[in-house]
């Protein structure tokens, strides 16, 4: 088994990573660095970020035959330009799920995505791979599950196997956190990286 390590502060993400990567072969720990202040460009896509997270934390990386990965996320408002996007973690903090509230108030173009871009290293290349979901800023918020902006955004259906997955109008905080996993930006770009991994191909090389 080869090992993963997976740069990040979130236990809720590791526990992902294992979930879908530990059955190709990966063993999935997590990797946190005392003192080790990663900084993040100044930019608006998510791909320059994972991948500045990414070197970054190379030279952490216990043991060069080993594997890293770093991934981030955002919510993007399709009325805002993708506003908060990359700043999704600053702007929770400060403003909040009301604060996105308010800045639609009255608004009825309410599209916005969930995404995340999952980057991975491995004998020395670099695979990136992005996930979306599609959904609408609900007009207040609802829920007690999840976290971040879970309780104003509702997905919208999809079709899995012919099948369609709705949450009913409800949000990502008010549904259980299997069916919230079906719609997951985070999951979808996890199992993108599976598809690359196992075809051997590299989006793009280091
Ligand atoms: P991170 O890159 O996973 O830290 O995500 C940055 C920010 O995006 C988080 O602080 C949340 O505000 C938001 N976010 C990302 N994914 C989700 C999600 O699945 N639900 C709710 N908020 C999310």
């Amino acid at each position: 088994m080869r090992t993963l390590w997976f740069m990040t502060g979130n236990v809720g993400k590791v526990r992902e990573a294992k979930h879908a990567l530990e059955p190709l072969g990966y063993n999935v720990r997590q990797l946190t660095v005392d003192g080790l202040e990663i900084v993040e460009p100044q930019c608006d896509d998510l791909e320059i970020v994972a991948r500045s997270k990414l070197e970054q934390a190379r030279p952490y990386l216990p043991n060069p035959n080993d594997a890293l990965m770093v991934e981030d996320a955002g919510l993007f408002i399709d009325k805002s330009n993708g506003f908060p996007g990359v700043y999704s973690a600053y702007v929770l903090e400060t403003l909040g799920c009301d604060g996105i509230l308010n800045l639609l108030e009255g608004e009825n173009e309410r599209g916005a995505q969930f995404e995340a871009v999952a980057a991975f290293l491995l004998d020395g290349k670099i695979h990136v791979s992005r996930g979306v979901c599609r959904g609408v800023i609900a007009s207040s918020a609802s829920g007690e599950d999840g976290f971040g902006f879970d309780p104003i955004f509702v997905p919208d259906n999809i079709e899995i196997d012919g099948k369609t997955t709705t949450t009913n109008g409800l949000t990502f905080a008010d549904v259980d956190m299997r069916l919230k996993e079906q719609f997951s930006h985070r999951r979808k770009a996890l199992d993108g990286l599976i598809k690359l991994l196992s075809s051997s191909e590299t989006a793009s090389s280091s």
